[in-house]
């Protein structure tokens, strides 16, 4: 990679500013504590705090978590992730309860190694990437190690704007690995390269597909977005959900694709959306019905392409997975990407649905890559730059 990373970054006797992604799902657990219902993105940090801690630096940890639009709030505070993270690391964590703020300084001046400061999101400079406020996080790093790959593609002063104010910015592991797996399927993918594309919206993922269509051998579209495109070619659709501005934009996609584009051939439908409806398969979707699935021929057809493949990127569901009713054609997709990896073939997966469907599936292990990152992993499929990747201090 072009970019410094922390292998060749001096940290020791040093205060390492680390940018990491723990905007994990809390909820409420015995007597109504808050708790991390999913701690993986806490764990694909661990490696980078440990190599910190074991060059002798000490890590000052920032992070936003939801959407708390710079309002603090218990709902959005870091503190469940502290204690989460002291269990995981086996190391004392000092939390912070500000992030700029008297709790903060006094926190990075005492003599714990591992500081958690609290939601940069509580403060309005950080999706602002206001230089202010970006001075006052850098104020507490000698240097900056960037390791929360799920935040590249924002550009806030917790993973930009500190870049400007700081000698040397790095790298972290996870980012690091993140970038190169990416890097390497959309670069120099070993073919058959298949790519796997599903989620609600065809507006979502039409700069993944232009991206994507002259580099893989099949793109296997499923999930709502697939009735857009069967719409666009004629088929009848019921009241599936379909974009119907982007039905031109859609056809314009196939005829490009050269063939590459395989669509569902047929469907599970219901009337409406719930468990309790009476599901069933079909090949023409009939008026008053909706695909919320794909079919058992679908699975068929797209597992044969995934097994036959060397390389297999894949975001976003087949259908409504949260429903076991709907959810048979992305469980299909979690066992197949594991047949395949053990077939030696390259799978990566990304996306929180689909990488919660793999999840619940006991796939997760089984795959190349699970990635961290949903909307960061589509905008490096897109194509385009990161900003938190492009922030960082070029290589020595
Ligand atoms: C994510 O969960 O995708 C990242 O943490 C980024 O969160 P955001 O979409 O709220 O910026």
């Amino acid at each position: 990679m072009a970019k410094l990373t922390l292998g060749n970054l001096d940290v020791r006797g040093k205060r390492v500013l680390v940018r990491v992604d723990f905007n994990v799902p809390i909820e409420a657990g015995p007597f109504g504590r808050l708790v991390v219902s999913d701690d993986t993105r806490i764990r694909a940090a661990l490696e980078t705090l440990r190599t910190i801690l074991e060059a002798g630096g000490r890590a000052i940890l920032i992070s936003h978590l939801g959407r708390p639009n710079g309002v603090p709030s218990a709902r959005f505070s870091l503190a469940p992730v502290a204690k989460q993270l002291e269990a995981l690391l086996k190391f004392p964590v000092k939390f912070a309860s500000d992030t700029v703020g008297p709790a903060a300084t006094a926190a990075v001046n005492s003599n714990t190694d591992v500081v958690l400061l609290e939601n940069t999101r509580f403060a309005t400079g950080e999706t602002r990437n206001d230089p202010g406020f970006a001075a006052r996080l850098a104020a507490f790093g000698d240097v900056f190690v960037n390791d929360a790959f799920g935040t590249a593609h924002r550009t806030h002063a917790s993973n930009v704007g500190v870049t400007h104010c700081i000698n040397r910015s790095a790298a972290g592991l996870l980012l690091e690995r993140e970038i190169s797996y990416l890097t390497r399927v959309t670069e120099t993918p070993e073919r058959p390269f298949v790519a796997i594309l599903g989620g609600a919206k065809v507006s979502d993922k039409i700069g993944v597909i232009v991206n994507l269509l002259p580099k893989v051998d099949s793109l296997l579209i499923g999930g709502a977005m697939s009735y857009t495109f069967l719409k666009a070619l004629g088929h009848s659709v019921g009241s599936s959900l379909v974009e119907y501005d982007r039905l031109d934009e859609a056809l314009r996609l196939l005829e490009v694709a050269g063939g590459k584009i395989h669509l569902p051939e047929d469907h599970v439908v219901a009337g409406h959306i719930s468990n309790d409806v009476d599901a069933r398969v079909c090949e023409v979707i009939p008026d008053g019905m909706m695909g919320l699935d794909i079919g058992p021929l679908t699975c068929a057809a797209f597992k044969g392409k995934v097994l036959s493949a060397r390389t297999v990127v894949w975001n976003g569901p087949m259908g409504v997975f949260e429903l076991p009713s709907f959810a048979a054609g992305t469980q299909a997709m979690a066992e197949a990407l594991a047949m395949a990896t053990e077939n030696d073939a390259v799978t990566i997966v990304g996306g929180g649905d689909s990488v919660a469907a793999l999840t619940r599936g006991g796939y997760a292990d089984t795959v190349t890559h699970v990635s961290t990152g949903g909307g960061a992993m589509l905008t490096f499929l897109e194509g385009n730059v990161l900003p938190g990747l492009a922030a960082l201090s070029d290589q020595d």
